[in-house]
């Protein structure tokens, strides 16, 4: 039976999203084509399978251009991507580049297989099994050899953009250099920012879930709960502006907040802020961006208020 309809009753695109739940690592996969050159794509699909004996696949597109190098050849190396690597990531999935090897450091490995220069791990595989799978083909592979040579963090891919904000800040934070001031700042721009947004783009539904959002949240007798359904109202902000570079930038400067401030008092929950919450839900609703922004500064000059009057007793 055609698979037609079953596509059409499913939305691609929210499939898509979902996968983008799942953070993955980044892998070059390569081999070698008929004429002896170098072949190459990036790739995030690899899984491990089996450690004995060892197994590991990937999936390629049938549409790609490599299929037939793929297809044709006995052995591939996978080279996992460390976190400079990105420029690299970005050549190889590119299908305007003529010569994605062209100044690229690599050495021949098993079989002759193209091992990238600077990757965390490679493992160099002969192929094991090959099966086409909807638009894909999965291949399957029996590493013959690998190397975990780098220790560097490797580069992580997550709802469809690499996750170098969240590491630069991480690093950021680690090294003393990030100021929760400075933080604090950034959140109370950026959430600004999607709120004007949002009164420009958000829709009755997104406005509808915030109210219940705030009502959820004026349930709650215990604290944590309230904290919780709080990060969720900055969630739900983000969402309203349908920006998704924003709502990135955003839930990385909530996760990092957390991470850093882990007695967290600009999370905590404070039931003088839920007549804010409300008031700022009026005026998305009435799209009235500058008097949602004033009630959103009102909002984050009481936090900055109080994380003041606790540094100070501290
Ligand atoms: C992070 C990332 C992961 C990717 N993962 C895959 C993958 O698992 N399988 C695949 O076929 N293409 C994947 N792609 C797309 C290919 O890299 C891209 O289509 C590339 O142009 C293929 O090159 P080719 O057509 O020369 O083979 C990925 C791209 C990016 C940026």
């Amino acid at each position: 039976m055609s698979s037609l309809s079953e596509t059409s009753l499913f939305d691609a695109r929210a499939f898509r999203n979902a996968l983008g739940s799942f953070p993955t690592g980044v892998a070059i996969i390569t081999t070698t084509g008929a004429d002896g050159r170098p072949v190459g794509l990036t790739c995030n699909s690899f899984s491990s399978v089996s450690l004995d004996p060892p197994l590991v696949s990937w999936g390629l597109r049938l549409a790609s251009k490599s299929l037939d190098a793929f297809r044709q050849t006995g052995a591939f190396a996978i080279n996992i991507l460390a976190e400079d690597q990105k420029e690299l990531s970005a050549r190889f999935a590119s299908g305007a580049v003529a010569d994605k090897f062209e100044g690229v450091g690599w050495h021949p490995g098993h079989r002759g297989l193209p091992v990238i220069e600077g990757s965390v791990a490679s493992f160099e595989c002969d192929k094991f099994a090959e099966h086409e799978a909807g638009d894909h083909v999965l291949f399957l592979g029996h590493v013959a050899r690998f190397e975990h040579g780098r220790q560097e963090p490797s580069l992580v891919f997550y709802k469809g953009a690499y996750m170098m904000l969240t590491q630069s800040l991480r690093e950021l934070a680690a090294s003393g250099r990030m100021e929760s001031g400075h933080l604090d700042q950034a959140r109370r721009l950026v959430n600004c920012m999607l709120l004007r947004l949002a009164c420009e783009n958000g829709t009755e539904e997104d406005f509808d879930a915030i109210e219940r959002n705030i009502s959820e949240i004026e349930g709650y007798d215990d604290a944590s709960s309230r904290a919780e359904a709080s990060v969720e109202f900055f969630r739900l902000v983000t969402r309203a502006a349908h920006n998704d570079v924003l709502v990135l930038v955003a839930d990385t400067l909530t996760t990092l907040l957390r991470h850093v401030l882990q007695s967290d008092a600009t999370l905590r929950s404070r039931p003088e802020l839920v007549p804010v919450r409300r008031k700022i839900l009026t005026h998305m609703r009435e799209r009235d961006a500058d008097a949602a922004e004033a009630e959103m500064s009102h909002y984050f000059d009481r936090l900055r208020s109080e994380v003041r009057a606790l540094e100070a007793q501290a």
